[in-house]
């Protein structure tokens, strides 16, 4: 009796129970799709998710990693482009996408470019150096995402801290203007004592240039070092801006003196405009 009752709800049981195991199999699938686009949108935009996936190299086994490490391998092009000074160029550095939205946030808040001046010097007697407008803007200003994404990345290849990083200068340059030679570092006998010291500038180039706007380095491997260089002429390495693409050089040597070689300056655009984003890191903190 006991067992007749209880077969026909076997009978009914089975196909119900695999019934039952995909539905639930499927609401997972469902559940778990909208949770990890979820965590997707939880990122800026996706134009930064794609960009910050594009650099993971799959190819490569990661290997278990310290607390402030990453779980991934990452592949980041770039070309030596001296040794005097150490500069490296990164082509495809940022996507062009990405550049256009940076040139976006700066645009209404552009001001006449300043100089830090040396002893002795005033606006008027360093009238004609800079020319370019620009504007500062920290990645924490910048709700998108965008700067806090290029502010890591540019951690990464230099493995100086974000937090020695001055705010983005985001810089343009319309036909004419340009930058003198000058370096980045601040010699304390020429500007006094300093609290801490540029180590290493990062360009983002985020327009193309029709001609001229080069970054130039006159004394790029000790050439015209010595020479009666007068600092607006347009020589030595000469570095072609291209809209995503980035440009690291050292202004300090290992041993913490200003690296000569790392005089540089911006060649007079000639024609279009050059929109640029600078990042100064320093040797220590700046919060
Ligand atoms: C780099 O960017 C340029 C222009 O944005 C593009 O044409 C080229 O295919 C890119 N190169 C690589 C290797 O992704």
């Amino acid at each position: 009796m006991k067992n007749k009752a209880k077969s026909p709800s076997l009978k009914l049981g089975l196909p119900s129970l695999i019934f039952i195991c995909s539905l639930f199999f499927f609401i997972g699938l469902f559940i778990s799709t909208i949770f990890f686009q979820g965590l997707g949108d939880a990122r800026p935009r996706s134009g930064v998710r794609i960009l910050e996936e594009s650099v993971v190299d799959k190819e490569y086994d990661p290997l278990d990693h310290g607390k402030t490490g990453e779980d991934f391998v990452e592949s980041i092009p770039f070309q030596v482009l001296s040794w005097r000074p150490r500069a490296l160029y990164f082509p495809n550095f940022t996507s062009a996408g990405l550049c256009e939205r940076i040139i976006d946030m700066a645009k209404s808040k552009l001001q006449p470019s300043k100089l830090a001046m040396r002893k002795g010097e005033s606006a008027e007697s360093t009238k004609g150096t800079r020319t370019s407008s620009g504007t500062f803007i920290s990645a924490s200003e910048d709700k998108t995402g965008i700067l806090d994404l290029i502010e890591r990345k540019i951690a990464r290849i230099t493995m100086l801290p974000r937090t020695h990083g001055e705010a983005f200068n985001i810089l343009r340059y319309e036909i004419g203007q340009k930058y003198d030679a000058h370096y980045d570092a601040f010699n304390p006998a020429e500007y006094g004592p300093q609290q801490s010291q540029r180590v290493a500038s990062f360009l983002l180039y985020l327009s193309n240039v029709e001609a001229g706007g080069e970054t130039m380095f006159p004394f790029e491997d000790g050439v015209n070092m010595g020479t009666r260089y007068d600092y607006k002429e347009c020589i030595g390495l000469k570095v072609k801006p291209r809209q995503g693409d980035g440009l690291l050089f050292y202004s300090l040597l290992p041993n913490g003196i200003i690296d000569k070689n790392s005089l540089h300056g911006s060649c007079p655009v000639i024609e279009g405009q050059k929109w640029v984003a600078t990042k100064w890191i320093r040797d220590r903190d700046r919060v």
